[in-house]
């Protein structure tokens, strides 16, 4: 039976931190948490960072459009964000409606107050290895792994998903830590083969059972950030069977209470980080 990573537990403990340095500045951090339209999973997320943010003492302020705002009127408000000093860092919920281009919508975000990591500059930074704000999800997988002592040096870490929020950004950390990493997609026609091989397997897809007991390596670390919700029981969870994993493998990660903690600590963590530089 493997060793559960518990991001719950370490989540606790770094928000805790995060409200005892607060405590000592002078001005309060202040985070804008932007949300447009009704997807049901983006409005319970906001939430839990907003809730976050009153247990550490940072102000955040919600904005919630109507899909149909329209991509001006939501540049607007960041244009807006980004010139109010007592907003830190600013976050643009993903996904965003039809009808709007992601892209131009993250750049319009100051990458000073780009604590999600998604502006091009931050991106690019991540990337050479010299950041400020790294990307939530990943860097909580890292801090996750650090926290139960697994160092990724040497070892093969196989990355499943491409994404830019993730798989992308993953890779990139896990390489700065040396790591030879492999990322594999839905193109990838051997995938078992390739998982078979991971020292460190993480998988952000976003299909519930795409990794089953017989894609892991007897004692792999699992990380799963999947979070799915079963529309047959309305339980959630990640691309992990973490029933049957949890026998082969030496950690794993539970859905719910393992990367999804961890993702909106960081998230505090750079918003204090701005507030600092500001
Ligand atoms: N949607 C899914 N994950 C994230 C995240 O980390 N940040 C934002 N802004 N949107 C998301």
């Amino acid at each position: 039976m493997a060793i559960i990573l518990d991001g719950n537990a370490l989540a606790k403990q770094m928000k805790k931190q995060i409200k005892a340095e607060v405590e000592q500045m002078s001005t309060q951090p202040g985070l804008a948490v932007v949300i447009v339209g009704e997807d049901a999973a983006s409005h319970v997320y906001v939430n839990y960072k907003q809730r976050d943010c009153a247990e550490c003492g940072i102000r955040s302020e919600g904005f919630a459009l109507a899909a149909d705002a329209g991509e001006d009127e939501l540049l607007a408000l960041i244009y807006r964000l980004n010139k109010d000093d007592n907003i830190h860092g600013i976050l643009v919920q993903l996904p965003l409606p039809k009808g709007y281009s992601e892209q131009k919508v993250i750049e319009a975000i100051s990458p000073k107050k780009d604590v999600d990591a998604f502006t091009l500059q931050n991106v690019g930074r991540v990337m050479v290895g010299d950041y400020t704000f790294a990307p939530c999800t990943p860097y909580g997988v890292m801090k996750l792994l650090e926290h139960y002592g697994i160092d990724p040096a040497g070892k093969h870490c196989v990355v499943v998903g491409r994404s830019n929020i993730v798989g992308k950004p993953q890779a990139m950390l896990m390489l700065h830590k040396h790591a030879t990493v492999s990322i594999c997609h839905s193109r990838t026609p051997n995938l078992a083969e390739i998982t078979r091989q991971a020292d460190i397997l993480i998988a952000a897809v976003g299909k519930i059972n795409l990794i089953t007991a017989d894609m892991v390596k007897p004692g792999a670390v699992v990380v799963d950030v999947a979070i799915n919700r079963n529309t047959d029981d309305g339980k959630l969870y990640g691309d992990v069977d973490f029933e049957a994993v949890k026998e082969v493998a030496s950690h794993i990660t539970p859905v719910p209470g393992g990367v999804g903690p961890m993702t909106r600590a960081i998230l505090m963590q750079n918003t204090l980080k701005a507030a600092k530089n500001a």
